[in-house]
């Protein structure tokens, strides 16, 4: 007596199963991995979606509660374990996971501890996709790119961090809110480190082609009587705020990787601010990565536009080159 299955369908291609040529996973089902899985899924951008955590029920609780999504998402597989076999075979891997920090805790102490952690992730994924792109969202994300590119082995170009691609995202979005634009239409750079000192770069921002400096020459400085400066300090204040508000940030940075993953899975060669290893540009003479124009394709990071920086600009990259080389030079076991 035939089954269901046997009366209703009959195979016909008998080929052994392909490997995914499109699998993403994310490291970390915390309210940053789960933004940047479900702007992925919602994007179509993969073909599998893998997820790994430590913690094994709240792993099992997302990958079931997305696989009840299937009906209205078009990626035929969604995978979860605590074990990274599951990632073999990813072009991608976004990597949220890590340690947050305590109060009163030292940055140093902090980096230290997550250098630990991805000592357990990052060998893991190698051994499982070899030929994968990384991209590091964990906080401080510089200096955890840096960790991850020393712990993976793998080329510069396959490692990269998300940066100040949601930087430059809340700059966009705040300028072009102030002109009354789409922040699509307002095209401004905000380039260094993520965080408290990131570089905004006034001597490009431009609104179809017309650069505001022209318009202003004191655009950005203590002197200028608008005081468009505001808007760059609000970006660095806005992270602190949404924490403040709703205890973290997760949707706009999980759209963000999501761009990120787009260029980099379709080969798009989009240019993107994000963090990539700097040594001998600009005169940095130390392994740190910064976030720069990188234009992104299915190898990772494929080049660096090389900006016409002011000389204050450039001496704000080698300002922020130089607080993360401190940090970097007294970790141990990288
Ligand atoms: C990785 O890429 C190399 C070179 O293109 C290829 O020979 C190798 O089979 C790939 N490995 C995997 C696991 O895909
Ligand atoms: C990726 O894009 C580049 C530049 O457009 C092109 O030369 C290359 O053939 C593409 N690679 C693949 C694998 O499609
Ligand atoms: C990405 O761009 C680099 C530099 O242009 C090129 O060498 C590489 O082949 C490209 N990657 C793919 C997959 O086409
Ligand atoms: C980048 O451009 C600047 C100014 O246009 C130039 O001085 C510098 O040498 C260039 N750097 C590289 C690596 O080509």
């Amino acid at each position: 007596m035939s089954s269901v299955l046997q009366k209703l369908i009959s195979p016909l291609a008998s080929t052994p199963a392909e490997p995914p040529r499109n699998k993403v996973t994310v490291v970390g089902v915390g309210q940053v991995g789960m933004a940047c899985a479900i702007s992925i899924l919602l994007r179509d951008l993969c073909d599998e979606l893998a997820l790994v955590d430590v913690m094994k029920d709240r792993l099992k609780g997302e990958m079931m509660d997305l696989q009840h999504g299937s009906l209205f998402l078009k990626t035929s597989k969604i995978v979860a374990d605590t074990d990274y076999a599951v990632t073999a075979n990813s072009r991608l891997v976004v990597v949220t996971a890590g340690v947050r920090q305590q109060e009163g805790e030292s940055r140093l102490n902090l980096v230290q501890r997550n250098v630990n952690v991805f000592k357990s992730i990052i060998p893991q994924i190698v051994k499982y996709s070899p030929n994968c792109t990384l991209v590091v969202v964990s906080n401080p994300v510089d200096v955890l790119t840096y960790v991850t590119w020393k712990l993976s082995g793998l080329p510069k170009h396959r490692v990269i961090g998300s940066g100040t691609n949601l930087d430059s995202a809340r700059f966009r979005f705040l300028m072009a809110e102030r002109l009354g634009i789409h922040a699509s239409s307002f095209n401004g750079w905000v380039l260094g480190e993520h965080g408290d000192t990131s570089v905004p770069v006034w001597s490009g921002a431009n609104v179809a082609g017309v650069n505001l400096q022209k318009l202003n020459p004191e655009i950005g400085t203590d002197d200028d009587s608008e005081q468009w400066k505001a808007t760059h300090k609000a970006v660095v204040d806005s992270a602190y705020e949404v924490i403040k508000l709703k205890g973290y940030t997760n949707w706009a940075i999980g759209l963000s990787v999501a761009d990120l993953t787009e260029s980099i899975i379709k080969n798009m060669s989009r240019v993107h601010p994000v963090s990539t290893m700097v040594k001998d540009m600009y005169g940095i003479g130390e392994e740190v990565f910064l976030s720069l124009p990188c234009v992104l394709n299915s190898s990772g990071v494929s080049s660096v536009i090389n900006m016409t920086l002011t000389d204050a600009e450039v001496g704000q990259l080698r300002n922020s080159a130089d607080t993360l080389w401190g940090i970097q030079k007294d970790l141990k076991d990288v």
